[in-house]
């Protein structure tokens, strides 16, 4: 079968690697694809915007499955577009991604359902918005409702901030994302991202995860798309996992089959746990990067044709195997990343970490240039390896971190500390 993968980061760089072992596969083709892409698949220069060229691509290449990675083309609707013409696609519909496109869609229906989550009020004015901060304590989290690239939440230790928040979403800082605004009570915890592959009606958790969204180390300074990754998840118990699946995931499911518009694709549920018990922070509705780097490198069943099912509707006969090892991602990005850096960078070394078999490293924002491979993004490589623990996936990460020569990159050294913390 030939397959159309959509995105160009480190996620479609770990799932073009793991689809490209997969028997059933005739061609890999990814759009627009990166540097480390390139090796594993061709690379099609489509305009992922324009509908009908996607579409006549996958009809002129006769491609069986398409994958979509990033969140913005499944909100602007394309798998509605490609389904129209008979295209079977990974992806959740336009009316289903509203799950991550928009927080308060997300948020009504949680109170429908009795999902627990934050509480919160949703604002489409300034005013109503302070005046709801009025009665608020503090901490409090300012949302831009739609989608922000990661960059529309403000965590406000003081009212003056939560007000500036307020008044930035309004004015336009991020766009019709902002035209209505979140505002949500602070949940104390730790974070755990929760994914399940979901069909329309049946739900196959995949392995526990855990990301790093602060740019510093020990989980300090600006929030980040993810700064590394491991998998498993020590905080995700077995319990947590069945609360997680009976209190969250299966509600969302049942609700959002229950109003016509069923979900098929990957549901990621961001989550605070406190005490035990998880709450849902929002929801993306594809694999999380750099979560689904070592989640590839631990998944032992063949890929395609689980995605296949559930893009079916028939992922009940299905049943996913992990490798025991446990497996952790570092990320390298650009200098500068969250804020602003410098593309065009040349990285160096790549070839010493790929004679080692239990290390990969996955491409996010990278271009050739000849035999050069060049930065071309904030977020640039995910260096992913596996071990008997957490811990020796870390040591065997960092050693090919260190092995790679890009003085214009920076990773944090901490990786996995609460993993490591719970397994001492
Ligand atoms: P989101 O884009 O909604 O996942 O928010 C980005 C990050 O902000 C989350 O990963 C959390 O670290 C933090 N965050 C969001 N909402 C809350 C909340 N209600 N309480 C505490 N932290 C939050
Ligand atoms: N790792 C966070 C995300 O994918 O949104």
């Amino acid at each position: 079968m030939n397959v159309l993968l959509i995105g160009g980061g480190g996620r479609e760089h770990a799932l073009a690697w793991k689809l490209a072992q997969s028997p059933l596969l005739k061609t890999l083709y990814c759009a627009p694809g990166n540097a480390g892409i390139a090796d594993v698949a061709e690379l099609v220069a489509l305009d992922v915007g324009d509908h009908d060229a996607v579409t006549a691509f996958c009809k002129d290449k006769e491609i069986g499955l398409v994958v979509v990675g990033p969140e913005a083309p499944l909100v602007a609707g394309l798998v509605d577009d490609l389904e129209a013409q008979g295209i079977l696609v990974f992806g959740p519909s336009k009316a289903a991604a509203a799950l991550e496109g928009s927080k308060g869609f997300t948020k009504d229906l949680c109170t429908e359902f009795n999902i627990p989550t934050a509480a919160y009020g949703r604002f489409a004015d300034a005013a109503s918005a302070r005046a709801y901060l009025d009665g608020q304590a503090l901490p409090i989290v300012i949302k831009a409702d739609g989608l922000a690239a990661g960059k529309g939440v403000v965590i406000a230790q003081t009212r003056p901030e939560a007000d500036a928040a307020v008044d930035a979403c309004f004015e336009g800082a991020f766009g019709a994302a902002g035209a209505e605004v979140v505002i949500e009570e602070f949940l104390k915890g730790e974070e755990a991202s929760f994914f399940a592959l979901v069909d329309g009606e049946t739900a196959l958790p995949l392995a526990t995860a855990q990301d790093h969204k602060r740019v510093g180390d020990g989980d300090l300074g600006p929030n980040t798309g993810g700064m590394g990754a491991y998998s498993p998840a020590p905080i995700m118990t077995e319990a947590l996992c069945a609360r997680t699946m009976k209190e969250i995931i299966l509600p969302t499911v049942a609700a959002m089959k229950a109003r016509g518009t069923p979900f098929k694709g990957v549901l990621y549920a961001g989550l605070m746990i406190e005490d035990g018990a998880p709450k849902l922070i929002e929801y993306n509705v594809r694999f999380g990067d750099p979560e689904a780097q070592p989640l590839m490198m631990r998944l032992k069943s063949d890929l395609l044709p689980v995605l296949l099912a559930t893009a079916q509707g028939e992922l009940g006969r299905h049943a996913l195997e992990w490798d025991t090892d446990a497996a952790l991602c570092v990320v390298m990005a650009a200098k500068g990343y969250p804020g602003s850096y410098e593309k065009g960078t040349e990285i160096g070394g790549l070839k010493a970490v790929g004679d080692d078999p239990r290390a990969a490293v996955f491409h996010a924002g990278t271009t050739r240039d000849g035999p050069r491979v060049l930065a071309n993004g904030g977020r640039v490589l995910g260096v992913t390896a596996c071990g008997k623990t957490i811990a020796e996936a870390q040591a065997r990460a960092y050693t090919a971190v260190d092995a790679i020569d890009w003085p214009g990159g920076f990773c944090r050294r901490d990786i996995g500390w609460r993993a490591l913390k719970r397994e001492a």
